[in-house]
C-alpha cells in the first residue's frame, strides 16, 4: 500500500491544503516534515474557510496529525492555532496531534533576528517575518532548543545562556538589546505542560503506523523553487522542500514518501522577492491575481502572478521525482483569449532548457512563450473531465507534456469537492 507525498511544485500556494485535505479522506495519518507557520494553506469545506500555518491539514477531517522533527516549531502560535481551529470546532486533543520530541523551537528572538535583518537589508528576501530561518539556522549551528529540552529544565537553563551568547553579538549589530535569559526561561516553562502534551518520538510513531499497514500522507510545505538547494537562492526559505526531505523530516527512510504528487497551479505566482521570468505587470497579471484571489494567507501581500512556466515545473519534476501532478485553479484561466507557457529561457545570447543555478543568469533569463487558445467557457466547479472544454483539455495535455508528469488531480475550485481524480495516488 503506497504511501503519498505532496508537494509544491513552484513557488508555494499552488493549492497544496485543499489537495491534502482531500487526499486526507484516503489516508490514516497526516505528516509535516519540514517550513514552519510560514506555510499558509487553505481549505474550504462547504464555504466554511480553514487557514492552516503548522497543522497538518489533515485535522480538519480528523486524522492521526503528526508535526514531524523537520518542522520549526514556534510553540506559542501553535497553542493559538490550536485555539483558533478549536473555535471552528476541529478539537485538537493529543490523541490526534503529535509532535516530534526532537523537533526545532522558534523564539521570540528568531523573530526579531528575521524581522531586524529583512529591516536592515538592501537585498531584502521578503521573508514571512516568523523566524523561520534564523531558528534553522540554530538547529544546524546545533545550539537549538528543542521540545524536549522543555521537559528538563536543568539542562534548559544552560542551553539558553549558550543560544544567548550566539544572539547577543547579532544583536548588537543590529540595534536590538539583549534577550534576557530568565524571562526567556520562564516563558518556555509556562507554555512546557501544554506542548509536552503533544510531544511524543514521533519517528516511532510512524513506525508503528507502517508496520500496522496504515496509510501516510506528507505534507510539504512551500515549494520546489523555495527550496534552499535547489530554489531561486538566495530568494528561498531555509529548508529543503523537496520530497526527499519528507523521509529525513520525519524519520521514516527513503522509502516512506511513496508516491510523490506535485502541486502545480496552472499559472505561476510567487510571494517575497526574487527571479521570476513570467512575471507578468499587465491586465492578464491582473485577471490572474483578482480572479485567482492571490494575497498571502499570512501576510496579506498580494502575490506577484505570470503564465505557467513548464521550464521550471519540468524541473521540480525531476527533483522532486514526482510521479503525478494534481493541477489547481485551471478555472483561473477561464475567460482569457490566449494563453502563453514558458518553454524555455534566453539568457543573453543563450537558449536553455532549464532555470541555471546561478543569481545573475536567474535574474536575467527572459521567457520563450509558446501560445495556445484560451476558452471563454466556464471550468469553475467541473467535477468530471468529460465538463471540461476542448481547449481547457488541450491545456492540460500540453502541460503534462512539457513537464513530462502525469496529472492525477485536477482542481476546479477551492471547495473540497470540486476535485477530479484521473488516478489514485494512493494506488501508485
Ligand atoms: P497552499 O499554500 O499550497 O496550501 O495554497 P494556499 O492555500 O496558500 O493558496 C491556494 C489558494 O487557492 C487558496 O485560497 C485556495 O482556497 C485556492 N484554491 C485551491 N485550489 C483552487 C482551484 O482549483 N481553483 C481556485 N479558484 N482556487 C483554488
Ligand atoms: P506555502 O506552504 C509562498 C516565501 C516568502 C519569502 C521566502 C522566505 O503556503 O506554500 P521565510 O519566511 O520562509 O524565510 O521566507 O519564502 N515563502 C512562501 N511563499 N508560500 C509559502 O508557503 C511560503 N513560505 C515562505 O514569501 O519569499
Ligand atoms: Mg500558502
Amino acid at each position: 500500500m503506497a504511501n503519498v507525498t505532496v508537494v509544491g511544485a513552484q513557488w508555494g500556494d499552488e493549492g497544496k491544503g485543499k489537495i491534502v485535505d482531500w487526499l486526507s479522506n484516503r489516508a490514516d495519518v497526516v505528516v509535516r516534515f519540514q517550513g514552519g507557520h510560514n506555510a499558509g494553506h487553505t481549505l474550504v469545506v462547504d464555504g466554511k474557510v480553514y487557514k492552516l500555518a503548522l497543522l497538518p491539514s489533515g485535522v480538519v477531517q480528523g486524522k492521526t496529525s503528526v508535526i514531524g522533527n523537520g518542522v520549526v516549531v514556534d510553540p506559542w502560535h501553535l497553542l493559538t492555532e490550536i485555539g483558533k481551529i478549536a473555535d471552528q470546532g476541529v478539537n485538537i486533543t493529543p490523541d490526534l496531534l503529535v509532535l516530534a520530541d526532537n523537533a526545532t523551537l522558534i523564539l521570540p528572538l528568531h523573530r526579531d533576528l528575521d524581522q531586524a535583518r529583512e529591516a536592515a537589508s538592501s537585498q531584502k528576501i521578503g521573508t514571512t517575518g516568523r523566524g523561520i530561518g534564523p531558528a534553522y539556522e540554530d538547529k544546524v549551528g546545533r545550539r537549538a532548543i528543542r521540545v524536549a529540552d522543555l521537559a528538563d529544565p536543568e539542562a534548559l537553563k544552560p542551553k539558553i545562556e549558550r543560544l544567548l551568547s550566539h544572539h547577543g553579538a547579532l544583536r548588537r549589530g543590529l540595534g536590538l538589546p539583549d534577550a534576557d535569559a530568565g524571562q526567556l526561561f520562564d516563558q518556555l516553562m509556562e507554555i512546557a505542560p501544554q506542548i509536552l502534551a503533544y510531544a511524543q518520538p514521533a519517528w516511532r510513531v510512524l513506525d508503528q503506523a507502517k508496520k500496522a499497514g496504515r496509510r501516510i500522507l506528507f505534507e510539504g510545505a512551500q515549494g520546489a523553487l523555495l527550496d534552499v538547494d535547489h530554489g531561486t537562492y538566495p530568494f528561498v526559505t531555509s529548508s529543503n522542500t523537496v520530497a526527499g526531505q519528507a523521509a529525513a523530516g520525519s524519520g521514516m527512510g527513503p522509502k516512506g514518501p511513496g508516491y510523490v504528487l506535485g502541486i502545480v497551479k496552472a499559472y505561476t505566482t510567487r510571494v517575497g522577492e526574487g527571479p521570476f521570468a513570467c512575471e507578468l505587470s499587465d491586465e492578464v497579471g491582473k485577471h490572474l491575481a483578482t480572479v485567482g484571489r492571490e494575497v498571502g494567507v499570512n501576510t496579506g501581500r498580494p502575490r506577484r502572478c505570470g503564465w505557467f512556466d513548464a521550464v521550471l515545473v519540468r524541473q521540480s519534476v525531476a527533483i522532486n521525482g514526482i510521479d503525478g501532478i494534481a493541477l489547481t485553479k485551471l478555472d483561473v484561466l477561464d475567460g482569457l483569449e490566449t494563453l502563453k507557457i514558458c518553454v524555455g529561457y534566453k539568457i543573453g545570447d543563450k537558449v536553455v532548457d532549464y532555470l541555471p543555478a546561478g543569481m545573475r543568469d536567474q535574474a536575467a533569463a527572459e521567457p520563450i512563450y509558446e501560445e495556445m487558445e484560451g476558452w471563454s467557457e466556464s471550468t469553475a466547479g467541473a467535477r468530471s473531465f468529460k465538463d471540461l472544454n476542448a481547449n481547457a483539455i488541450k491545456y492540460v495535455r500540453r502541460v503534462e507534456e512539457l513537464i513530462g508528469a502525469p496529472v492525477a488531480l485536477l482542481s476546479t475550485s477551492p471547495e473540497r469537492d470540486d476535485t477530479i481524480l484521473m488516478r489514485d495516488p494512493f494506488e501508485g
